[in-house]
């Protein structure tokens, strides 16, 4: 019998609250994704990938064709790990297009969708988890509301507390199978991770949550306009990447490149 590796499942992510830390990590193709799929239990290809990938100020003009086209490349190059789809800015603002821009997404080759938002978005979760689409939430920061509040706000502070465990608690009742809880204090988020039985994935929200996903772009530095409080960087890859472009550059120029060892002979 061949050897086949068996997908991660909605139902693996589960069953690993309260015993096993969930890592997950963002890729935008087919060539990264491979590189993380051995180590990652989900793949996100995260609306991020607008600033990252795209040099876009922020998420919030990604379009749906191209958020396609990514989860296609990263389908691609997964074997094993779970496949998230963002769904961007303006593409679930109703029930109809949530349905409608979700159903593109996993038939681009995603396994679930990500939603930002809590108790006002439960009834569309309701929908989609309804119709077969299994959900993941996405509470405290939430990127895509950045012009609204003028800026990225860390949540949790004060009477927001409350309001962040009844986003979670309302959108885990309506079938969310799990929730990314980003930009968030620590304790808010070590209490909201107790209060619910679906797995909390924290970003910048401490350690006491049931995962962590952080941006690749973040975490091996190729993305250098800003870096988050809580990106912790597992190299400096575009030091590294200039380094080498630059000796690629002085060879070509000072004919060293290519050697014999390069060329084609007869
Ligand atoms: O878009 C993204 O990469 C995300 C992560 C910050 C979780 O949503």
């Amino acid at each position: 019998m061949p050897n086949v590796q068996r997908n991660i499942a909605v139902s693996d992510i589960t069953d690993k609250k309260n015993k096993q830390p969930i890592v997950m990590i963002t890729a935008y193709d087919a060539l990264f994704a491979r590189l993380f799929d051995d180590y990652a239990d989900i793949i996100l290809v995260g609306d991020s990938l607008n600033m990252s990938f795209n040099a876009q100020k922020d998420t919030l003009n990604l379009s749906v064709e191209a958020m396609k086209y990514h989860v296609k490349a990263v389908r691609a190059g997964l074997k094993r790990a779970l496949l998230v789809a963002d769904m961007p800015f303006g593409s679930y603002f109703n029930e109809n297009s949530a349905l409608k821009n979700a159903a593109k997404f996993i038939k681009a080759g995603a396994d679930v969708v990500k939603l930002e938002g809590g108790e006002r978005i439960a009834p569309l979760i309701a929908r989609l988890t309804a119709e077969g689409i299994a959900v993941m939430g996405h509470v405290g920061l939430r990127p895509q509301q950045v012009r609204f509040e003028g800026g990225y706000k860390i949540k949790g502070r004060g009477e927001d507390a409350e309001n962040l465990i009844q986003d979670a608690l309302a959108i885990e009742q309506a079938g969310a199978f799990s929730a990314v809880i980003e930009g968030t204090i620590s304790s808010v988020a070590a209490k909201i991770a107790r209060s619910v039985q679906m797995p909390i994935i924290g970003i910048g929200a401490g350690a006491e949550v049931d995962g962590q996903v952080l941006v690749w772009s973040d975490m091996l530095g190729f993305f250098e306009e800003f870096r988050p409080k809580f990106a912790k960087r597992y190299l400096e890859g575009a030091n590294l990447v200039r380094k080498a472009v630059q000796a690629y550059a002085n060879e070509v120029k000072m004919r060293k490149f290519p050697s014999a060892e390069f060329e084609y002979e007869e």
